[in-house]
Parts: structure tokens; C-alpha cells; sequence
């Protein structure tokens, strides 16, 4: 049932161009005019009175709800707010009629984010879920929803929910801004476009499977390691860090890379690997300068660029290379090399890569 795989991750993780288009059939017109989401459609009020969108999610779920907050507002210019869903629930926030809650889960079963829903809805918030598992206790306890159709995760690692959920939060906010028109139809054209081609870019960034299992050997027994992105980037860093750490057992911490200066600069040695989410986009410059400053402390650089880049390759001691999408959907496609990295270390250190120590595949416990 690993379908010739040595793990079930590897075997999900290969799967993407497949789930994606799963993911997308149906959603976005041939044309790319329209972009058809049934749980807006029939909502279009309400997501067009929105005075607040409040995210909660838990894990990887989260970060992809950092990611789909961020393509809410910019283009939706909806105010868009990021929860874990452990916070949320004790926080007493403010939460009324006027706000959406978009709850985001792989399982459907996780006991945070079904409390978070409870407490929204005893609030009067129309809640929307985002799920995987159909008929999940999530997926029946929000008012209306959108699967991402990924089917069945058995890693514990979560990789290609994680893409489909950034996908369909993509998709939503595409969707609400159409609907609010916040966004001009070339732009809504251009962007869906750009979507349905990821299935196909995901195809050809597998391709660097062989060279990510090579440098993994550099990397296998290091204790700790950065990862540093900006803007729609940086929640990717967080969970390409997630994923080292759930699966490897090696210490990694995400941030923005501007943040660099404010402290974790003074980690950089020689024993430190920096991982770059990097490709070409309206900060790359600033990013270049990050690694520079990594290299000038003795640090070693993998970093992850569009193809074509002329600047990187020659100061990074190691570069993937992905093909070229608008902004918003490169962390889609900078995040499977996160993957395929995390795996190969944790392959090579002998570690179960699908059943971590200490962890389960959904937490249904507080
Ligand atoms: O099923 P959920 O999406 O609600 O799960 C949330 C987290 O427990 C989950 O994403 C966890 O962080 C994964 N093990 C990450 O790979």
C-alpha cells in the first residue's frame, strides 16, 4: 500500500502533482475566469459584509493558515488574523456575527481546533472548515467548508495537506475577492492560471530528490539548524523547520529572515546550516544580503531559488533550484525540497520516519 515506496511520507510526498490537481479540479473555470468554491458561493454575503477573517489551526495547519491570512488580506482587503487554535480557545477573544473563523485541519479530529469552533460559533461567528477527512468531526461541526481532496495522510508528518491546504486557502481568497472585486479580472485570470500550472512544477521540482538525498549526507548528524524566508515565505520556513525537527529530531527554528539581526545571528558558526527560502520575488535583494551575512560568519547555505538566478548560486554552498510562480504560490512549490530534506535526514540518521517518537498522527487530546 506504499505503492513501491520505502515510507508512506516519501509516497505522499511524491503524490503531489496528483493531489493538487485533485485538489483544483472543478474549483477553477477552463478559461481561468472563475474561480468556484461552493461554501463562498452560496455564503457570498456574508464574505462580502466580513468585517474580520480569524484563522485557528494547530501544526502545519497553522502555517498554512499564516499563509492563506496574508492572500485574504492582500487580496481580498479583508483584515485577516492568525490563531492557534490552543490560544484562541483560552483567549476570550472578541468575536462577533460580523466575523468569519476558517478553521483548517488535516484530520478533522484535532481537540484544539474543535474547541476553538465551539467557542466562535457560541459567539456567533459563521465558521468555515478546512479539511481533509470527509465527514470529520471538524468538517461537521463548521456551518460550511471546503475539502482539500489530498486523500488519506498516513505519515504523521503532514506534506501534501500542507500543499493542498495552502491551495485551497489560495483559492478562497481568490474566490472572496472576486466576489468583493478587490481584485481586477486580469489579475484573477493570471493568478488561477498560475495555479493550475503547479501540479506540473511540483512534477518537475521532484526532480531534485536525488541531489536533496545526496546533500542530506553533509547534514545528517548536525544538531541544529535555520530556516529563513520572508513575507509568504516565512510561514514556510516555520514548517520546513517543523518538519525536520517532528521527524529528525534535529533542533531547527523558522523566522523571518529580516529577524536574523535581532538575534539568532549570534547562532552562526560553522556548525549551523541557514536553509533560504529565497526565490525571485520583490525582497529577493534583501534576502541575498541575509546569506551574505551567514557566509561572512562561517555558516554553510542551502539555499532555495527560482531557476535562472543569477546571484545566489555563486555564495550559497548548495542550491535547489524551483521553477518560477507569482509570489503568493511559491511557498506550494519551496516547500517540497523542505521535504524531501527533512525526510532524507531523517532516513539516513535510521530514524521512523512515519510513527516519530512521542507523537501522533492526530491529536485529540488537549
Ligand atoms: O489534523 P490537523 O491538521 O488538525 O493536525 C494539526 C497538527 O497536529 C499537525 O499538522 C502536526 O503539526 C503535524 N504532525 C505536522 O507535520
Amino acid at each position: 500500500e506504499k505503492g513501491g515506496y520505502p515510507h508512506f511520507m516519501l509516497k505522499e510526498i511524491f503524490e503531489q502533482p496528483n493531489t493538487l490537481f485533485d485538489c483544483i479540479r472543478g474549483r477553477i473555470s477552463a478559461d481561468g475566469t472563475k474561480v468556484q468554491l461552493s461554501g463562498i458561493e452560496d455564503n457570498a454575503s456574508r464574505f462580502i459584509n466580513a468585517k474580520r477573517i480569524v484563522l485557528v489551526a494547530c501544526g502545519t495547519s497553522w502555517h498554512a493558515g499564516l499563509i492563506g491570512g496574508r492572500l485574504i488580506e492582500e487580496l481580498a482587503r479583508i483584515p485577516a488574523r492568525v490563531e492557534y487554535a490552543s490560544e484562541f480557545r483560552y483567549a476570550n477573544p472578541v468575536i462577533s456575527s460580523d466575523d468569519i473563523v476558517i478553521a483548517i485541519s488535516q484530520s478533522g479530529e484535532t481537540a484544539d481546533t474543535l474547541a476553538a469552533i465551539k467557542l466562535a460559533k457560541e459567539r456567533g461567528a459563521f465558521v468555515y472548515g478546512v479539511c481533509n477527512v470527509v465527514g470529520s468531526s471538524i468538517a461537521r461541526a463548521t456551518d460550511t467548508g471546503t475539502y482539500i481532496h489530498v486523500g488519506p495522510e498516513i505519515g504523521v508528518a503532514s506534506t501534501k495537506a500542507f500543499t493542498g491546504q495552502v491551495t485551497v486557502l489560495t483559492m478562497m481568497a481568490l474566490a472572496i475577492a472576486q466576489l468583493k472585486g478587490t481584485i481586477s479580472p486580469d489579475a484573477l485570470r493570471s493568478t488561477a492560471q498560475s495555479i493550475c500550472k503547479i501540479p506540473s512544477q511540483i512534477k518537475q521540482t521532484l526532480k531534485l530528490n536525488d541531489k536533496i538525498e545526496q546533500l542530506s549526507r553533509t547534514y545528517t548528524y548536525v544538531h541544529n539548524f535555520l530556516y529563513l524566508g520572508r513575507g509568504y515565505n516565512y510561514p514556510t520556513a516555520l514548517e520546513g523547520a517543523l518538519k525536520l525537527k517532528e521527524i529528525s529530531y534535529i533542533h531547527a527554528e523558522g523566522y523571518p529572515a529580516a529577524e536574523m539581526k535581532h538575534g539568532p545571528i549570534a547562532l552562526i558558526d560553522k556548525e549551523l546550516p541557514t536553509v533560504f527560502i529565497a526565490p525571485k520575488d520583490e525582497l529577493h535583494e534583501k534576502v541575498v544580503s541575509n546569506i551574505q551575512q551567514v557566509k561572512a560568519r562561517g555558516g554553510s547555505v542551502i539555499a532555495i531559488v527560482t531557476a535562472g538566478d543569477e546571484i545566489i548560486p555563486s555564495m550559497a554552498d548548495h542550491v535547489l533550484e524551483i521553477p518560477s510562480s507569482p509570489e503568493c504560490l511559491s511557498p506550494i512549490i519551496a516547500s517540497i525540497p523542505l521535504q524531501l530534506l527533512a525526510y532524507h535526514i531523517a532516513v539516513m540518521k535510521g530514524c521512523d520516519v512515519d510513527m516519530p517518537r512521542n507523537l501522533a498522527k492526530s491529536v485529540t487530546v488537549e
